[in-house]
Formats: C-alpha cells, sequence, structure tokens
C-alpha cells in the first residue's frame, strides 16, 4: 500500500474543476491507499498573513470535502495547523535548505512580483514547509498538478540531503502523482481556458451554487450560430460545453447532441437547458450535504478531532527517528 499526502488551500468553495479535476481522484485514492489530505492553512499565511475568518473558512473547506465523500474512516483528513510537528520537521529541514536553491523557485519569483511589499521568509521557504507536510508522513505518492512538480523535486532534495547528512533512510523519494490518463481540465463557461475560482465572474460552477444561479450562468455561456457544414470541427467554446456535458450528462444524451451538432440541427438553447438539468442533478445532493454538514458543529468537530489524532501518530512516530538521526533527545 501506498503513503499518499496531499495539501488544499483553503482558498474558496470548491467548483466543478476542483471535483473532476482533483476531489474525484481523492475518492478513489483513499479506497486504496493510506492517504493523509490536508487543509494547507499554516500556508495560507505567506500570502494572508491576517486572515479573517480564518478557522470559519477552513471548516467550509472540511465541510465540503466530506459532504463530497472523503471519509475520515478511510483516509486522515486533518488541519496543518492541528499538527504542529509538520512546523518542528521545517524547522530542522530549513537548516539544509539552501537560500540559493529557495530563491529560484518559480512560485517564489512569481510572488515577489505579486506581492513586493510582502517578500516575507515563509514565501522563500513555502517549498520547506511543503516538504516537511510530504515527508512527515513519509509519503511516496503526491497527487498535486503540473504546477507543484518544481515542489515536489524540491521535496526529493531536502529528504535525500537530509538522509545523506545525518546517515539514515527515514524519507522514501515522493513523487508527484498526476491521475496517468485521466489528467483532465475543465472548461469555464467564458468560451476559453479552465474553469478558475478567480478567472472571472460567471466562469465556474461551484457545487453549492443553487439552481437558479446554475440555469444563469450556463444560459450566459458563449456560442455561435450553430454548424453549417456536416461534421464541423466544434468551435472551442462549443467543445466546452460538449466537454460538460460529458462530465455530467449521459453518453445517450452527450451522442444525442453530438449527432444533431454533426448534422447540423443542433439548438444550443435545448443543449443548455439539458447541461442545467445534468448539473443540477449532479450538484444538488451534495449541495444539501454541504448545508447539513456545515450546520453540524457535532460532526465537523469530531472529523477534526479524528484526524488529528490520526495525524499525530504517523507525525510522532516519524519525528521520532528524525530527532533520534540529529542526535536530540527522544
Ligand atoms: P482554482 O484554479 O480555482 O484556484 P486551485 O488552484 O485551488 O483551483 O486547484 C485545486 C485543485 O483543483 C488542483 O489540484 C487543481 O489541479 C484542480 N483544478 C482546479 N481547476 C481545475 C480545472 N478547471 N480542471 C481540472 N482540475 C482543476
Ligand atoms: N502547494 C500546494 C498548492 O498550492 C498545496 C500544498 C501544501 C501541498 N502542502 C502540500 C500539496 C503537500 C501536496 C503536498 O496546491
Amino acid at each position: 500500500m501506498e503513503c499518499v499526502v496531499s495539501g488544499i488551500r483553503p482558498t474558496g468553495r470548491l467548483h466543478l474543476g476542483n471535483y473532476f479535476g482533483a476531489l474525484r481522484n481523492f475518492l478513489s485514492m483513499q479506497e486504496k491507499h493510506q492517504c493523509f489530505f490536508f487543509i494547507a492553512d499554516y500556508h495560507s499565511l505567506t500570502t494572508h498573513p491576517t486572515p479573517v475568518n480564518l478557522r470559519e473558512n477552513v471548516k467550509t473547506v472540511l465541510a465540503e470535502y466530506l459532504a463530497c465523500g472523503l471519509d475520515p474512516d478511510k483516509c486522515t483528513l486533518y488541519i496543518q495547523s492541528d499538527l504542529p510537528q509538520t512546523a518542528e520537521l521545517y524547522l530542522l529541514l530549513n537548516m539544509n535548505a539552501y537560500v540559493g536553491e529557495l530563491e529560484r523557485a518559480t512560485t517564489f519569483k512569481d510572488k515577489v512580483r505579486q506581492q513586493p511589499d510582502n517578500v516575507n521568509a515563509g514565501l522563500l521557504t513555502y517549498p520547506v514547509l511543503m516538504a516537511a507536510d510530504i515527508l512527515i508522513h513519509r509519503a511516496t505518492k503526491v497527487p498535486v498538478g503540473k504546477d507543484q512538480e518544481q515542489h515536489l523535486e524540491m521535496t526529493r532534495t531536502f529528504g535525500n540531503r537530509f538522509n545523506r547528512l545525518y546517515k539514515t533512510n527515514i524519507f522514501p523519494e515522493p513523487v508527484a502523482f498526476n491521475f496517468g490518463n485521466q489528467l483532465i481540465k475543465v472548461p469555464g463557461l467564458d468560451g476559453s481556458g479552465k474553469m478558475g475560482k478567480s478567472e472571472g465572474e460567471g466562469n465556474a460552477i461551484f457545487l453549492n451554487d443553487p439552481a437558479s444561479v446554475i440555469r444563469k450562468k450556463v444560459m450566459r455561456a458563449v456560442t455561435d450560430s450553430g454548424p453549417t457544414t456536416p461534421h464541423s470541427q466544434k468551435p472551442a467554446a462549443i467543445e466546452n460545453l460538449f466537454s460538460l456535458l460529458k462530465l455530467v450528462s449521459s453518453d445517450e444524451t452527450y451522442r444525442f447532441f453530438d449527432d444533431q451538432y454533426n448534422n447540423c440541427s443542433i439548438r444550443y438553447g435545448d443543449l443548455k437547458k439539458q447541461l442545467v438539468e445534468d448539473i443540477v442533478m449532479f450538484t444538488s445532493p451534495i449541495s444539501e450535504k454541504i448545508k447539513a454538514v456545515e450546520s453540524d458543529s457535532e460532526l465537523l468537530a469530531r472529523a477534526i478531532r479524528t484526524g488529528k489524532e490520526k495525524a499525530h501518530a504517523s507525525a510522532n512516530e516519524t519525528m521520532k527517528e528524525t530527532r533520534k538521526a540529529i542526535g536530540f533527545s527522544i
């Protein structure tokens, strides 16, 4: 059984892109592997040092993941700041992380450009904290997007360096896990690019959007006047609608509209209506569940407690060996 770790930034509500791009894979992984999923609230301080309602945001994220089916009995779902052992490992790894290599990280360079007035040391050492998250459970697989590959490379560097310096083999080499050929990009509704919460109003469909909002967003999606030659290639905006249809509708429905497109009889209004119906069918049970979980403070408290306990057990084991390798008391 592989050990899997992944961090989720508490940046906002989940949308269909997050669900089909990431969460769906977490759900299948929790069935097969030992999984640690955590909400990266320490990391959020690198960009938002004094967050408003941090605990509330973290709880919202947790409620959404639970509502989607992450199961605290099958995986370890915890809050990063509930595991301060991570901060100790981060401190130890920092001693052997070189400023030069940290400055070369593309994510650091991006942040320097984005927030020139707050180039804090936490930003520079973001990859060390991420390495600590992963190494604390001695994970071998890390499901992340392409943008995190450099951080994974750095994690391997820090783990190997530690092993070499202290003549130990505590830390295995984690690899990025890109879900093989299941890697997908969920398109947004603005006719180009991907669905994302920062891509502009109306582009993303959130799991807790009410049906009326979903209808409005889909009906406003860009289309054209329709194909005039049979079997013509679909323009990007139309292809995007079909991609969404493929995710939420039945094969028959997809084929029905695809055939209509190919014989030039398609009416986009009908396609959109069907798409709204199928998205709502998909999201409404999740949305109901989110509401129920969000208001069930006992359930949330129990999930937080269970996650914390399981994460502590795993981290304490690693820290014992790590401290011993350096020569600290254990
Ligand atoms: P956002 O782009 O809305 O800010 P994040 O960057 O927080 O979302 O992404 C969280 C996870 O969801 C990542 O694993 C990312 O790869 C995945 N994800 C986000 N948007 C999409 C999308 N449109 N298609 C596929 N996966 C996505
Ligand atoms: N840096 C990751 C992101 O921006 C979040 C993250 C923090 C993470 N620690 C991690 C992901 C450990 C995987 C493993 O998406």
